[in-house]
Order: C-alpha cells, then sequence, then structure tokens
C-alpha cells in the first residue's frame, strides 16, 4: 500500500514538472503572449494543485519506506529528496507565482526572463535528481535489474 503511494505521488510528480517544463519551453520558443499566460496560469492552478500534494506525498512515503532500510540506492535517495524539496519550495513555487503574475499584465521584461530561466533550470534539475530516485527505487523493488547498470554489489 505504502509502495503503491510512494510509486503513485512518484509518477504524478515527476509527470508535472515534465509536463510544466516542455509546455513553457513550447509556448516561449512558439507561442504568443497570450499562450505563454495561459501556461503560466495553469501551471498555478490546477498545476501546483497537484504538484505539491504528490511530491509531499511522494517524500512522506518514501522517508517511511526507507526508514528501516539500509545500502548506497537508499542513502542516495535520502540525500536527494531534501534538495528535490528545497528546489521546489524556494524556486519553482515562487517562480510559478510571480510569472503568472506577470504573464498575467503582459510584463515581459528582463525580470520575467531571469526568473524564467532559473525556473527552467531549478525544473530539469528536479527532473534529473527525480529520475535517479525512480531508476534507484525500481531497483530497489526488483522492478529493473541493478546488474544491467553494471552495479554488482547488494543494493538493498
Ligand atoms: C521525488 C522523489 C522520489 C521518487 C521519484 C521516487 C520513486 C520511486 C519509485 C518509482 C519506486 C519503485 C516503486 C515500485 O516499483 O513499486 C520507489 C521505491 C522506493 N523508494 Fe522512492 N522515490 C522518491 C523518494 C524517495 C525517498 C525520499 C525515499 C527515502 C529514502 C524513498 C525510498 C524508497 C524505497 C525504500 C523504495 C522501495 C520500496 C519497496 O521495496 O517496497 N524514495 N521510489
Amino acid at each position: 500500500m505504502k509502495t503503491t503511494l510512494h510509486l503513485l505521488g512518484a509518477i504524478t510528480a515527476t509527470l508535472c514538472i515534465a509536463t510544466f517544463f516542455s509546455a513553457t519551453l513550447f509556448v516561449e520558443l512558439f507561442g504568443s503572449p497570450e499562450t505563454i499566460a495561459t501556461v503560466k496560469k495553469l501551471i498555478v492552478m490546477p498545476g501546483l494543485l497537484i504538484l505539491i500534494p504528490a511530491i509531499a506525498m511522494t517524500g512522506a512515503t518514501g522517508f517511511s519506506l526507507g526508514k528501516n532500510r539500509k545500502g548506497r540506492l537508499v542513502e542516495a535517495k535520502k540525500k536527494r529528496m531534501p534538495i528535490i524539496g528545497a528546489n521546489g519550495v524556494l524556486v519553482l513555487l515562487p517562480a510559478a507565482i510571480f510569472l503568472d503574475q506577470w504573464a498575467a499584465v503582459g510584463a515581459y521584461d528582463l525580470k520575467f526572463y531571469v526568473v524564467q530561466g532559473l525556473e527552467l533550470i531549478a525544473g530539469a534539475v528536479n527532473l534529473t535528481l527525480m529520475g535517479m530516485n525512480i531508476r534507484d527505487g525500481l531497483k530497489m523493488t526488483g522492478e529493473i535489474s541493478p546488474h544491467k547498470s553494471g552495479i554488482r554489489h547488494e543494493w538493498r
């Protein structure tokens, strides 16, 4: 049950960040100012409303699942989670809110693009770290073999 909730949260959160990231890139490159504003609005609502509980659930169930586990994979996942959380709370969350407000009034100025750049960087970092957590999680549940990636030691 806990593992199912963890998996569900992990997939939802990762898909959210991947969608926000690619939709942002797409409209920044090809969209009108109005489409950019629409995407920025959707990222805040309902986007954040889905992402925040999903990431909280992933972290909470993850730490609970990992409480009695030892090993390199679980330790690496534990270390990545605070970075993912800090990136989310300190960069992605405020950036999404400010970008939405600025786009709503057509304020596409230097600060918009600086914050937009920071948001894309933080998004890419979180996607990478979450991808690594998915890989290591699947190794721990045996869904993917640790040997295929060259790891020959005890992994659990
Ligand atoms: C955004 C962060 C995270 C993502 C994307 C993620 C992803 C995953 C995935 C995909 C699985 C495999 C589930 C399955 O095959 O059913 C998994 C398993 C697992 N995760 Fe995470 N995880 C995250 C954070 C954490 C954290 C912070 C911990 C704490 C150490 C953790 C501990 C575990 C454990 C122990 C398992 C194995 C559960 C079992 O063998 O039953 N995860 N994770």
